[in-house]
């Protein structure tokens, strides 16, 4: 999904539950695995992207690469 719109002119902005928040928004809705999934497609990308999250060690490590 994200192909189709990536680009190099392409901005991005992801606002996902939060780490330790993963149920806020119902049960079963968002699995934490889904936050390492987002860095690994992020990793792809040919445009930025700015995402809201909070500030954890664990997502500091997660997204360490950018
Ligand atoms: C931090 S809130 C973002 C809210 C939004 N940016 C705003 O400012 O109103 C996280 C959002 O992710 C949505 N969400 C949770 N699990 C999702 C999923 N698996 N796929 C898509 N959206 C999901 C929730 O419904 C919630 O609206």
């Amino acid at each position: 999904m994200i192909r189709r719109y990536d680009g190099s002119k392409t901005l991005f902005y992801l606002d996902p539950p939060y780490w330790g928040g993963e149920s806020d928004y119902g049960k079963g809705l968002f699995e934490r695995s889904a936050l390492q999934a987002m860095g690994e497609q992020l990793a792809e990308i040919r445009g930025k992207f700015i995402l809201s999250i909070n500030d954890r060690p664990e997502i500091r490590e997660l997204f360490a690469g950018f």
